[in-house]
């Protein structure tokens, strides 16, 4: 069938759109379309239409990949103004999602049905754009200012019965049968024959005048948003958008529309955030493991209920799935069981779920101390300490205990996994899962993938995962695997840094303004100095350049551990203000930079930021070498979500996309000239990359 086609049913036309896998809608749908509604003009036969969608979902928005291609027209702009002109009522017929584009051809349309439990919204903003075909001046004319922002500047959708409380659609067809999809349909027909023809000029929104909301509440809309998305585009774009549907005619309206969505379409934020969206995509599809026929995972066990082990036992209950709690002694299993208890307390407070929803998933956590608990678990992950002996003695009671085919997968975050998958009878089904803390909460997970891990335990784990809606990573082995190798080369920089003459704000203030969640410095004191003292302690020497931590090392060895000592790099008391530097570390960093003899200069933020960009790009650059990432955009995954990368900048990789892969070469190069080859040796995928001028 053609991807957009008419049936004539007695005098309904019925148009169908068929573009799997989600209705993208393509210029050849946009042509579809405008054709579709002439034919209909012309057909005296017909007095009415209903638009409807084959496959899972209504249209899921515009085709997102023609956006770096010439625009062919017709525009969709034009599309929904031919729509709404229609003489003959056209109903959209919702199922599934009405993204984007999609929801902006249902606005066009004079009634708009959905079937229950569809989804219906505007995420433009989520790729740094905005509704760009009449979305933000129909929706405005048809919910009111405050409700159009809510759903355009978060970019959140809405359920098919909120939007029928709401007035966004006009009928639900509930679920009924076996065969929602025939449902609809005939719920469409009938809903469409009952029209009262007369209506149908007043049921276009162009038409319509837009109230304009109370004094203050676009500003106050900005002001949200400059705090929530700091540097962030297009959030702006759209309340300016919004804010033009209340205050001009709709045609002006629309030429404002257009002019912003233009300005945005070709921006580096806008790629960056589309370059993410597909990035996510083609980490679930390339994950290097085959057609491995994945095994189920019905029941999972987690070995310590400390800061991780809880925060992945949740992970797991909030999916549905039972999970046995190990701990060492019953103290420590309290304490993990009553954490996990707050958290879901604070959960149900930020209503973010019920209370019977809380208690039904903490259910599902169970305690224990006892191994024999854990025969039948289809899944281990071990969150004990990071030590290489205490790991190998789990893996010795694990195999031991667990079924032979169960996998067993270690949270470590800087262990040679095959170190511990040596350690027992089945390295094959050894593999390691790197949460990031909480782990509740955070989406990304790197996939570890041992000497011997098998294809089947990977992909196993990975369709877990894809259940417990995160964002997987597959990785290889080495000291840190991609994102805390990385990290470790950015903390060197700013160690650096310190020493050759920046203060820690300016530092954490320079890479906060250029949209880090953090500084580095106020990271290092949140999760403990110590922790990286010990790592490093356990490291060769050779592997780190040692000048870079001695700040670090001499904090930590006067009891400055971070926060949870009441100081770091800076102090933690009532008498001191986020990131103000404490002038005893001013003079610790003075005495260090002479015992090493390096000179202090004076350091702007511009080389701030390069130089810890640029250690995230190059090192970044020698895990592709060594196959440790697939791909640069996979490191990208990691960092935006793993790292409070900003990602309307789309990762360091994107990164060093849009500032010129030649220029970041030459920048490296200059680097290992003036700091020397050491660690400033490019990598052979940058110099590729320069080359072909893409990763
Ligand atoms: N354009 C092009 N391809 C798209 C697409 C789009 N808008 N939306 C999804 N796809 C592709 C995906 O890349 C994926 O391709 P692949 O199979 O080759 O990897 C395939 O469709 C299936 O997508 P998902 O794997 O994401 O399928 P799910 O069922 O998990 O999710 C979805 C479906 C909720 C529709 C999700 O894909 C989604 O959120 N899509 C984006 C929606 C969106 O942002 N729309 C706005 C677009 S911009 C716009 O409309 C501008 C207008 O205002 C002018
Ligand atoms: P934690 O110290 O909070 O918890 C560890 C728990 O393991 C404690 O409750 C302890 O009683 C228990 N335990 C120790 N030995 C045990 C044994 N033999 N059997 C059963 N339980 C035992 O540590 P945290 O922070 O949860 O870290 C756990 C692992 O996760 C480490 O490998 C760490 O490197 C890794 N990790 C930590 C992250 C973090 O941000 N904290 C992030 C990602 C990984």
């Amino acid at each position: 069938m053609a991807v957009v086609e008419i049936e004539i049913r007695a005098n309904v036309a019925v148009i169908q759109v068929d573009n799997p896998p989600v209705n993208a809608i393509s210029s050849q749908i946009r042509s579809g379309l405008v054709e579709a509604i002439e034919q209909i003009e012309d057909n005296n036969a017909v007095d009415r239409a209903i638009l409807i969608c084959r496959g899972r979902t209504f249209m899921a928005g515009a085709d997102v990949r023609e956006f770096s291609q010439q625009p062919q027209p017709p525009h969709l702009p034009e599309v929904t103004a031919a729509i709404e002109a229609s003489h003959k009522p056209v109903t959209a017929v919702i199922h599934g999602q009405s993204l984007g584009g999609g929801l902006e051809i249902a606005l066009a349309c004079h009634y708009r049905i959905a079937l229950a439990g569809s989804r219906l919204g505007l995420p433009e903003v989520k790729l740094g754009l905005l509704p760009g075909a009449g979305g933000t001046q129909r929706l405005p004319r048809l919910l009111g200012a405050e409700a159009a922002l809510s759903m355009i500047v978060s970019g959140d959708p809405v359920s098919a019965e909120k939007a029928l409380e709401s007035g966004l659609i006009d009928g639900l067809c509930q679920l009924s049968t076996e065969n929602p999809l025939a449902d609809l349909f005939e719920y469409a027909l009938d809903f469409a024959q009952h029209l009262d023809l007369s209506e149908t000029s007043h049921r276009r929104l162009s038409l319509r005048s837009a109230t304009a909301p109370n004094a203050g509440l676009y500003d106050q809309w900005r002001e949200r948003y400059t705090k929530r998305q700091r540097g962030v585009d297009a959030p702006q774009a759209c309340i300016d958008a919004i804010e033009a549907a209340t205050s001009l005619p709709f045609d002006q309206g629309i030429a404002r529309e257009r002019e912003l969505f233009l300005s945005l379409r070709g921006s580096d934020q806008s790629q960056a955030l589309q370059h993410l969206f597909f990035a996510e995509r083609r980490a679930l599809r390339n994950t290097g493991v085959g057609t491995a026929q994945a095994r189920p995972i019905n029941c999972v066990a987690i070995i310590g209920a400390g800061t991780m082990g809880t925060g992945i036992a949740m992970s797991f209950a909030n999916a549905g799935i039972p999970v046995t709690l190990l701990e060492i002694d019953p103290q420590a299993l309290a304490r993990g069981m009553d954490r996990i208890a707050s958290q879901y307390a604070a959960t149900v407070k930020r209503g973010k779920c019920s209370q019977d929803e809380a208690e039904q998933r903490r259910e599902l956590i169970q305690g224990t101390t006892d191994y024999a608990q854990l025969a039948r678990i289809d899944l281990v992950i071990e969150a004990v300490f990071e030590k290489l002996e205490v790991k190998q003695q789990v893996f010795e009671q694990l195999d031991r205990h667990c079924k032979p085919d169960a996998i067993l997968a270690t949270n470590t975050s800087y262990l040679d996994i095959n170190q511990i998958a040596a350690v027992t009878s089945r390295p094959q089904q050894v593999l390691g899962l790197h949460f990031f803390s909480p782990a509740n909460i955070m989406k990304l997970v790197e996939v570890i993938k041992a000497d011997r891990t098998s294809d089947v335990a990977m992909s196993s784990v990975l369709q877990q995962l894809k259940r417990l809606g995160k964002v997987s990573v597959t990785a290889g082995v080495c000291h840190g695997f991609i994102g805390n190798r990385m990290y470790q080369s950015y903390q060197r920089e700013v160690g650096l840094l310190m020493l050759e003459g920046a203060k820690p704000s300016q530092i954490d203030n320079a890479l906060y303004q250029f949209g880090m969640a953090m500084g580095p410095l106020a990271v290092a004191d949140l999760s403990g100095l110590d922790i990286g003292y010990l790592m490093r302690r356990s490291l060769d020497e050779s592997k780190y350049e040692q000048r870079a931590f001695l700040i670090h090392d001499r904090l930590v060895e006067s009891d400055r551990k971070g926060r949870k000592s009441g100081a770091g790099f800076y102090r933690y008391d009532a008498s001191s203000t986020a990131n103000q530097d404490d002038p005893e570390v001013l003079e610790l960093i003075k005495t260090i930079a002479t015992e090493q003899g390096v000179e202090q200069r004076s350091i702007d933020t511009e080389e701030i930021v390069q130089r810890c960009m640029l250690a995230l790009i190059n090192e970044a650059g020698h895990i592709l070498d060594e196959g440790i990432a697939a791909s640069a955009a996979d490191i990208d995954l990691v960092y935006c979500h793993g790292y409070g990368f900003p990602k309307h900048r789309g990762g360091p990789m994107q990164l060093a996309s849009c500032w010129g892969l030649a220029q970041v070469e030459k920048q490296i190069d200059e680097l290992a000239r003036t700091q020397g080859p050491r660690w400033w040796n490019a990598s052979k995928s940058l110099r590729d990359a320069a080359q072909k001028n893409s990763w």
